[in-house]
Order: C-alpha cells, then structure tokens, then sequence
C-alpha cells in the first residue's frame, strides 16, 4: 500500500516507518521536523535497503497536505504528528491546540478533498484519566485530561467519532498507546527528546550514560506493591508492529474504533530502574522525591481487543525494552 505518515520522522513515525518499508509497503514521511530530523531517512534506507520519501510540510498547511495525499496517491494515512511534551502544553495551550487539533482538522480537509477515507491515529491511555479499575477496557469511559496535551487527544477522538458517523465511507482506528519505550534493536533509532527528558526511561538512560547525575522518583507513597508509580511499557517495536497488523482493518472496516496497545502488566519505577540496570551494567542512583503533580498511582490497559481484531500482541519485555534503548542511548555521544 501507498501510506502516509505524518510526523513519520519522530520517535513511533520512523519504528512504524522501518517496518512498513520491509513489509514492501511505499513510505512517505510527512514532518515539520520540529521534533526530528531529516537524517532519520537515511537511517531507515542503512536499516530496510528501502528509502521513505520525505517531504517537510507542515499538517497546519493544507494545500502541501493535498499536494502529497495526491501526488503519491495515498491510500492510508497514520497520523502521529503533534506535540507531546505535557508540562510544555500547560505553558504553551494555544500552541498545542493549534498544532494538534488544528492540525487535525486540516489533515481530515486534506483527506476529504482527495478522497483518502482510512486513518490510523496516535491516541494515548491519558484519554482514560484517573483509572477507577484497573485493567483499562476500551469500553470504560474516557476521563477527565488534567492537562491540556490530553485534553487534544480526547477531542481529537471525538472529532474522529463524529467525522466517521458523518461520512459512512470514512474508516478510523484510534490506537491508545501506553507507555512506548525502547530503540530499533539497529540502536540507529531511538528517542533521544530535546532538553531534559520529562518521561522516565530517557530519563534513566541519561543517568546510566552518565549524562544526568541521578533519577528523581517522583514518589514511594502510592497505593503500589513498592509504593511507586505503575505503568505499562511497551516496546516501541511492539507499538509500530501494531500499526502494521492495523492496516488491513483500517482499510476494511467503515466507522470509528479505539484499541489499545499496552502489554498488559504494569512495571513500578523501581522495577524500571533495576531493570535498566541490569541491562546496561551501570549503577543507576536515584533518591525519592515528593510526587510529581497530575501523575496517577497506576495504569495499565488490557490489550485483548487489539489481539481479537488485529492479531497483535506485544511479544517483549521489560529486559529487551530497557537492552534496546540502553543500545541506542549508548551510541548517542555522551
Ligand atoms: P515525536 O515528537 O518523536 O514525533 C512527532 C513528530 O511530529 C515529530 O517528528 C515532529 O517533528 C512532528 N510534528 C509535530 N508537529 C507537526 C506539525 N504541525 N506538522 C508536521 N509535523 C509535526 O513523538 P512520538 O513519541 O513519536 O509521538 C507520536 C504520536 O504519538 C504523537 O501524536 C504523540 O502524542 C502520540 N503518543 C506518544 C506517546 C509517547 O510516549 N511517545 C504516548 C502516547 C501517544
Ligand atoms: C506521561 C504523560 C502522559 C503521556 C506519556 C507519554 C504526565 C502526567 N503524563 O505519562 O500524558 O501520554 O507521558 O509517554 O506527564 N517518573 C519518575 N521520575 C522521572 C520521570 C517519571 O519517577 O524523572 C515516574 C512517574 O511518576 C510515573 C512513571 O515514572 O510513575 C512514568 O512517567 P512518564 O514516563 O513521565 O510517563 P507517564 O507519567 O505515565
């Protein structure tokens, strides 16, 4: 197929884009680069033999949405592009809201004038908000967003909703990420974030290469088995195999569907730490730091959806989790 990723040269972009390319599928790469680099192209030809095309464009401007929906006569768009950072988009809401809602809705004009209908979408498990049980169902209602990165993906999801109800052709999956962490086993990709990471295992691999003096864990006094926060990481290859394995529903399945990539289990900050430890051989301080504002006690999703409808589920753990990003953090210059 003849796929459109936009945002294809970030962090879950470019995993997806490497294996869309050894699947023999045509790749372009629609980014800004305002969170990446145009050298992630060449690392996807060094690693599948294949080469993306890339085209730098924003998803605000339409006219340059058309012209590549069009030009490489798309069929299926995944749309990964927008901001993340979620202490920024407190900061900066307008920025957000226009980048990804905005965003959003020129990317849907674009597709709707060259008549593009199957759209896969980055959502997030923070649609859900403060779990009241645990594990997250689809079915469960989605939360409360404490901040307004969150409140983007549960608009964006209704906005998607209400498109495919309004247009019967229109074919959308909402796949709601977990905790992506992890490298391409290559180490020729990874996530290597601008300034100092907010996310906990950019965090850990600094302190192991020795590029941060030690991790701050942000609370032990929560309803955990050690009393520190609870998520499930999933393997960036496990998240971009998901993407995949959703092509071929996206394409035949009319309407608007959220599923859930996660492994299933939850790791505690302290597991992440002795994990990351273990796979790097480096000694990993940390001292214990009052909570961190916004954060919940624990998530974790059931993946049982994704497993029944796409035929995916996540196939790594903890240790290749924290051996690959340990591998690509360790070819970074220190
Ligand atoms: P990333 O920042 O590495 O990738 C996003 C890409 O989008 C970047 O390459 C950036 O340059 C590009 N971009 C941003 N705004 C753009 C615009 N207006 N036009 C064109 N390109 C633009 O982030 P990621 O971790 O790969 O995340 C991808 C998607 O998954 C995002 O939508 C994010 O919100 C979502 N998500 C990420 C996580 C996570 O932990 N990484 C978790 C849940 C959901
Ligand atoms: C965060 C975002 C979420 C986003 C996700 C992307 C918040 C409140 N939530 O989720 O919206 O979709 O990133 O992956 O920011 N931790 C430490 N020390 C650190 C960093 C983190 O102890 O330096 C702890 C946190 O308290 C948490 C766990 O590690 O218990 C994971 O944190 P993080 O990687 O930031 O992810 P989330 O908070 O789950």
């Amino acid at each position: 197929m003849r796929i459109l990723l936009t945002g294809g040269t970030g962090f879950i972009g470019s995993h997806t884009a490497a294996l869309l390319l050894e699947a023999e599928h045509d790749v372009v790469l629609y980014d800004n680069l305002s969170n990446s680099r145009a050298e992630v192209v060449d690392r996807l030809e060094r690693i599948t033999g294949r080469r993306p095309v890339l085209v730098v464009g924003d998803i605000r401007d339409e006219e340059a949405m058309r012209c590549a929906l069009n030009e490489h006569r798309i069929e299926a768009v995944i749309h990964f592009a927008g901001l993340k950072a979620v202490g920024e988009s407190v900061e900066k809401p307008l920025e957000y809201y226009d980048n990804n809602i905005v965003g959003t809705l020129r990317l849907l004009e674009a597709m709707r004038a060259e008549g593009v209908k199957s759209l896969i979408f980055s959502s997030s498990s923070t649609v859900y908000g403060t779990p009241k049980s645990l594990p997250l169902t689809e079915e469960m209602p989605t939360g409360e967003a404490t901040n307004p990165y969150g409140r983007t993906k549960l608009h964006i999801e209704q906005i998607l909703a209400d498109c495919a109800k309004a247009d019967p052709e229109l074919r959308v999956v909402c796949l709601r990420y977990f905790n992506p962490i992890g490298a391409h086993p290559s180490g020729l990709i990874g996530e290597d974030p601008n300034g100092i990471p907010n996310n906990l295992l950019p965090y850990v691999a600094r302190v192991a290469h020795g590029r941060l003096p030690k991790v701050r864990v942000f609370g032990n006094d929560y309803p955990t088995p050690d009393g520190t926060g609870v998520r499930d990481y999933i393997h960036v290859m496990d998240l971009a195999e998901g993407h995949v394995k959703a092509l071929p529903y996206v394409t035949s399945h009319p309407g608007w569907i959220a599923i859930n990539l996660g492994c299933g289990r939850g790791y505690s900050v302290l597991e992440v730490i002795r994990a990351f430890e273990k796979a790097s051989g480096q000694t990993i301080p940390f001292e214990i730091v009052p909570r961190r504002e916004g954060d919940i006690a624990a998530n974790w999703g059931d993946p049982s959806r994704a497993e029944k409808l796409l035929g995916w589920r996540a196939r790594y753990d903890i240790d290749d989790m924290c051996r690959d990003a340990w591998r690509f953090e360790s070819m970074l210059e220190g």
